[in-house]
């Protein structure tokens, strides 16, 4: 009986510990990135819009949509990547770069860093939203 017990114990917590991995800072694909919580619901036009003129402002010297500059295109970027690593990516580049693996491989391709540009994780959202809109992803 006892020994039945434990061994129901046992299969219990691997079960959970395979389910919950070692805990902590990962996606589901188990890729680094710096939030792990972005919701992302209905597409919300004012947000987009509001993110767009972000975009241009602080963005747009190192990223066109269709063709490489400093930084990758981003047109398909919202197909391409999570509302996570995207978000992580805007607030936190130098956190991204020292632990991603997708964005190490980036740093090596395109031979320069993307610099922080000091964007609130709210205006970060924002962005998301034009990045979702451009993609086709409303
Ligand atoms: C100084 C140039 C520069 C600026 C300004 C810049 N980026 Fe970047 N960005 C890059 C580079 C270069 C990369 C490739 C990764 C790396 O080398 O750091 C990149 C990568 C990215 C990626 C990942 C692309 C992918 O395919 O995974 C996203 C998303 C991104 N940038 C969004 C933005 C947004 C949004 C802004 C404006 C808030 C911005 N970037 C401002 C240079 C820049």
């Amino acid at each position: 009986m006892i020994f039945r017990f434990t061994i129901q114990c046992l299969l219990i917590s691997l079960f959970a510990f395979l389910v919950n991995g070692c805990g902590g800072n990962n996606s589901s694909s188990g890729e680094f990135t710096v939030v792990q919580d972005v919701k992302v619901g209905a597409f919300d036009a004012s947000l987009a819009a509001k993110g767009e003129q972000i975009f241009k402002m602080k963005c747009i010297a190192c990223h066109q949509y269709d063709k490489r500059l400093v930084g990758p295109p981003l047109r398909d970027v919202a197909k391409r990547r999570s509302a996570n690593y995207i978000i992580s990516m805007i607030i936190s580049p130098e956190e991204m770069q020292e632990k991603n693996d997708t964005v190490k491989a980036l740093v090596q391709q395109y031979m320069t860093k993307m610099t922080n540009q000091n964007v609130t994780l709210d205006d970060a959202r924002a962005i998301y939203e034009h990045l979702r809109e451009i993609a086709g992803l409303k």
